[in-house]
């Protein structure tokens, strides 16, 4: 129906209904949005990794970064957070004095995201983030490990920390801790929680008493982990 009055169109237009059809082509367009963002911004870079591998992007929170830092500060040796998203916990080791530190990312979007971060801080050529698969980069030289990643992978991420890590490194798990080992500290409540795991001369840290210690300032909750450490298999 033609209108001259535009309020009368806005009036008819308030009170029909979608119908069936309509309401199809939202749902389809709103899928199709959906995948496009995924296909175009998320995705990049995981076309080879398995799907069981595949992790999406959520940034750590400031409280969650705050508590990598906290379990890292002050260790000697080269950093990396494997799946590096924007960069964050790269910039924020580098900014206490770990170095090098090296961000691994598959998604070049974030690659280059994490690159434009350091730029504003100054620190372009001081932090590195490199576009790798995190499942195939070497860890035989890296002495302090941040990861925050999906649970379901964890059980692969401990085979390869086991398999790579220099005895002396430190592995920090945000939000998910590492299914098998013992943790020697955990920081933060909930959403924010961190963990860290030693890596000694005979294996990776599997059991057993607890330590209360201090809180950090800022946290919730720490407590330190003391564990006899045992052979993982
Ligand atoms: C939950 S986010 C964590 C981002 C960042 N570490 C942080 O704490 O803010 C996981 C990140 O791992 C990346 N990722 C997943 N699988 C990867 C792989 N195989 N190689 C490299 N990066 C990967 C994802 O693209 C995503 O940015």
């Amino acid at each position: 129906m033609e209108h001259d009055d535009p309020a009368e169109a806005l009036t008819e237009l308030r009170e029909r209904r979608l119908s069936a059809l309509e309401l199809l082509q939202v749902a389809a367009g709103s899928g199709l949005a959906a995948y496009a963002v995924w296909a175009v911004l998320l995705q990049p870079g995981f076309r080879r990794v398995p799907l069981r591998l595949q992790v999406p992007y959520i940034g750590a929170s400031t409280q969650q970064v705050e508590h990598v830092i906290s379990l890292l500060r002050g260790r000697p040796g080269k950093t990396v957070d494997l799946g590096s998203g924007d960069g964050r916990i790269v910039l924020a080791a580098h900014r206490c004095g770990l170095r090098p530190a090296v961000g691994y990312e598959l998604n070049p979007w974030l690659v280059g995201l994490s690159r434009l971060h350091a730029w504003r801080a100054g620190c372009m050529h001081s932090v590195c983030y490199l576009r790798e698969d995190l499942w195939k980069v070497s860890l035989r030289d890296c002495y302090n490990v941040s990861v925050f990643l999906a649970p379901s992978v964890l059980p692969f991420l401990e085979d390869k920390l086991q398999a790579e890590l220099p005895t002396g490194a430190r592995v920090v798990s945000g939000r998910f801790p590492l299914p098998t080992w013992q943790p020697v500290a955990v920081v933060g409540e909930g959403l924010d929680r961190v963990w860290a795991y030693d890596i000694q001369g005979d294996g990776p840290p599997l059991s057993s008493w607890e330590v209360p210690v201090k809180a950090t300032p800022g946290s919730s909750s720490t407590s330190v982990l003391k564990a006899p450490i045992s052979q993982a298999s």
